[in-house]
């Protein structure tokens, strides 16, 4: 890749700052850009600390085009891996035009800023919420996209406008990657989810459960038609979508052209299938309730993986003991999340 310099909006997140680490020990170079609305600095220096790398940060906002300008002057831009959005699924239906204004609009303005500056290299995180409820599962690419709230419609109508800017533009290079269910962190424990509040998302919950600092984990349904009557989703592990990511430039650069690809294992796993595997390695005993489904949920989700592997030459690797292992090594080391650290900075 020839320290090719790829810039990594919501580079302090939880997909960004996996992805940064990875992306480093390929031998690419980083420049990150975050506001910090939902991660902190400290994740960044960390990354460096893990990687041995500087990576310039910029605190900018991706609907600022003025920063974004001022970037593009100052660092010659390869490529941009575009993380950056608001991700709570009940949030954007409390808060739709916040959403469309971060997610949409924030898209648009780092668009017309790589166009201006003459980049045309654009790596996209969508998610499997673009197919609603599945007909059938594994879900190929192809499948019907149905969207049922805002945070799910901002993905598509990205995804819809870039494939737009690719039919305008044939100079276009542009990934859309659709991730499942990531989880896990980082296998040296410093750098993982830092949710704020109380956690949406299953493994989050069930790590602070296991570590004391919440009662028990309400299951939502256990009457699905799947084998216990608990949701099935494709849990993968945050460095092996993090390294889909670097899969995926590898393709962009050598032969250009787009693609739309699942990132996902290829296997579901149930809520109390999740809740045993981090038992076993947490060796904790993880209180639960069965409780009413929750409102917007599906049943059974998850990928079909041979596009992936076809095109970007990829596979996930790592198992559900990987997965509650490392995030349960990140939830003991860390207790307050990057709060806790005397290096904190954002
Ligand atoms: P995250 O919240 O940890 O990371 C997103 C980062 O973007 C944060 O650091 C936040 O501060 C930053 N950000 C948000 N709006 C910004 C703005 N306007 N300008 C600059 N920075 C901004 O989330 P994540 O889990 O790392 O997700 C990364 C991307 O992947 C998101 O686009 C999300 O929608 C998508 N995705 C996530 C999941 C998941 O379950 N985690 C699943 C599918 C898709
Ligand atoms: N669940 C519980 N209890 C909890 C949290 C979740 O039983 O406290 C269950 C859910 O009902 C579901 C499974 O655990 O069956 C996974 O739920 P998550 O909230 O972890 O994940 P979802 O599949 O609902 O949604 C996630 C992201 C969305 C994204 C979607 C598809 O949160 O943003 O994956 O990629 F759109």
């Amino acid at each position: 890749m020839d320290g090719k310099i790829i810039l990594v909006t919501g580079a302090a997140g939880y997909i960004g700052s996996h992805t940064c680490v990875e992306l480093l020990d390929a031998g690419y170079r980083v420049v990150a850009l975050d506001n910090l609305c939902n991660s902190s600095r400290e994740a960044l220096l960390r990354v460096e600390a893990l990687s041995g790398r500087a990576v310039p940060f910029h605190f900018a906002d991706v609907r600022d085009a003025a920063a974004l300008d001022i970037l593009f002057a100052q660092h010659a831009i390869d490529a941009v891996i575009h993380f950056a959005g608001l991700k709570a699924v009940g949030e954007s239906v409390d808060a739709p035009l916040h959403y469309f204004d971060n997610n949409v609009a924030g898209s648009l303005c780092l668009l017309n800023c790589m166009r201006r500056a003459g980049i045309h290299h654009f790596l996209f995180s969508s998610s499997a919420t673009v197919y609603g409820d599945p007909e059938t599962v594994p879900i190929p690419e192809q499948a019907c996209t149905r969207v049922t709230n805002p945070y799910g419609r901002s993905k598509l109508m990205i995804e819809e406008m870039l494939a737009d800017l690719m039919r305008s533009d044939a100079q276009w290079v542009i990934g859309v990657l659709r991730y499942f269910n990531p989880v896990g962190a980082h296998a040296s424990g410093m750098i993982g989810e830092d949710p704020r509040g109380i956690p949406n998302n299953l493994l989050p919950f069930i790590s602070q459960v296991a570590a004391g600092q919440r009662e028990c984990v309400a299951v939502y349904g256990a009457d699905y038609p799947t084998p216990d009557g608990t949701g099935v989703r494709d849990y993968i592990h945050v460095v092996d979508l993090a390294r889909g990511h670097v899969a995926a430039l590898r393709r962009m650069f050598a032969s250009g052209g787009g693609f739309t690809v699942n990132l996902g294992t290829g296997r579901g796993y149930s809520v109390l299938q999740m809740l045993r595997a981090f038992e076993a390695v947490s060796g904790r005993s993880i209180p639960f309730e069965l409780v009413a489904r929750r409102p917007g949920d599906i049943g059974i989700c998850y990928a079909d993986t041979r596009l992936a592997k076809e095109l970007l030459d990829w596979q996930a690797g790592k198992d559900i003991h990987a997965m509650c292992a490392d995030h349960w090594r990140w939830q003991s080391m860390n207790p307050r999340g990057y709060s806790g650290s005397v290096l904190q900075g954002g």
